[in-house]
């Protein structure tokens, strides 16, 4: 069954399915396996410590697929610099670029007229048109059941997806709450031109830096086990709910400022969970569709499984026709 859409057409590749950027946890492993099954993968360049390290992590995903991939900047997070990890992705004309988290408008324009392609995560309709009177060439809008950080409107996929797609020209890609071909074709009735996954691609086996019981505690949770932290802050962020994410919220209810809480909310508290497993001292992102989340298959077990489910759903709804 052929899934062509604009996105396909821009990304060039087979399905319309983006591995979201995962701080800490999307590295060539995990990227070079989702270009391999068809869609595009991706590396967070500012998980890593500086820009040889991006570099290397670039030419590693190079010598795994021979598949288009992407490369994410989460900027305005402890406003850490980019320009220098930015300039790595241009030297290397990686295919696809990816931002989020603060203006887009420095990074559209160094990479304006260099071909690769720019995508803009927002979770706003002011911003979607903003990416895209910057020169994005698309969005991906993430609701609020997503994993990670979120916009502060709480408006969850649903309703977001058809506004951004009523509010822009350029191809529209669903994210927040999608981890099998239901939401896969949910995100498509919407009129998005395809989907970004982060939680559901956590849990598989080429995800090689989350720990086991970041893994198991995916499929353990139901929709209900995540939680909102750093809501105060003006970053409101969705965790697997455990005793750090209660003690996190318990400090905001009390002390909401940023003093409070920054050794509860840091990276290391972050990587503590993420990496070690270490659930008394630290956190993990996560989205509800943790709760629809039951195994750990390989990346290209979950694509696979996910175009079978699509295309049963797409035959059912017109009439065995492809
Ligand atoms: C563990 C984790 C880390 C994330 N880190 C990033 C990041 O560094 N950059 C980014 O653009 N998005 C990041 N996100 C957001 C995802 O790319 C994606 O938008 C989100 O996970 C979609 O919702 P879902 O989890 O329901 O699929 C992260 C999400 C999770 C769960």
């Amino acid at each position: 069954m052929e899934w062509n859409t604009r996105l396909t057409e821009l990304l060039g590749v087979r399905y319309p399915i983006i591995q979201g950027g995962l701080a800490y946890l999307a590295y060539a492993d995990l990227a070079a396996a989702v270009s391999n099954a068809g869609g595009l993968g991706q590396i967070t360049a500012m998980s890593l410590p500086g820009p040889d390290e991006l570099r290397e992590e670039i030419r590693k995903v190079r010598a795994m697929t021979d598949q288009p991939f992407g490369v994410n900047y989460a900027i305005g997070q402890h406003g850490r610099p980019f320009e220098h990890m930015l300039d790595v992705a241009v030297e290397e004309n990686v295919p696809v670029v990816t931002m989020t988290g603060g203006n887009p408008a420095p990074i559209l324009e160094r990479l304006s007229g260099t071909g690769i392609k720019k995508l803009v995560l927002v979770a706003a309709v002011r911003q979607a048109q903003k990416a895209e009177s910057l020169g994005a060439d698309a969005v991906m809008v993430v609701g609020q059941e997503g994993g990670g950080h979120l916009g502060r409107d709480d408006v969850g996929t649903m309703v977001l997806v058809p506004r951004v797609v009523d509010s822009v020209t350029i191809p529209v890609v669903a994210s927040g709450g999608i981890g099998d071909g239901r939401g896969w074709m949910a995100a498509m009735a919407l009129g998005a031109e395809g989907i970004e996954m982060g939680t559901r691609f956590i849990a598989t086996k080429e995800c090689v830096h989350a720990s086991e019981i970041y893994k198991d505690a995916l499929i353990a949770a139901h929709e209900t086990g995540t939680a909102v932290i750093k809501r105060g802050l003006g970053t409101p962020a969705r965790a697997l709910s455990n005793s750090w994410t209660d003690k996190i919220l318990d400090i905001e209810e009390q002390t909401p400022t940023y003093e409070a809480l920054k050794d509860y909310i840091s990276g290391e508290a972050n990587r503590r969970y993420i990496h070690e497993g270490d659930g008394e001292a630290g956190y993990g992102w996560a989205g509800q569709v943790a709760g629809l989340i039951g195994d750990v298959p390989s990346v290209r077990e979950l694509i696979d499984r996910m175009a079978g489910e699509a295309g049963a759903i797409r035959s059912r709804w017109c009439g065995g026709a492809n």
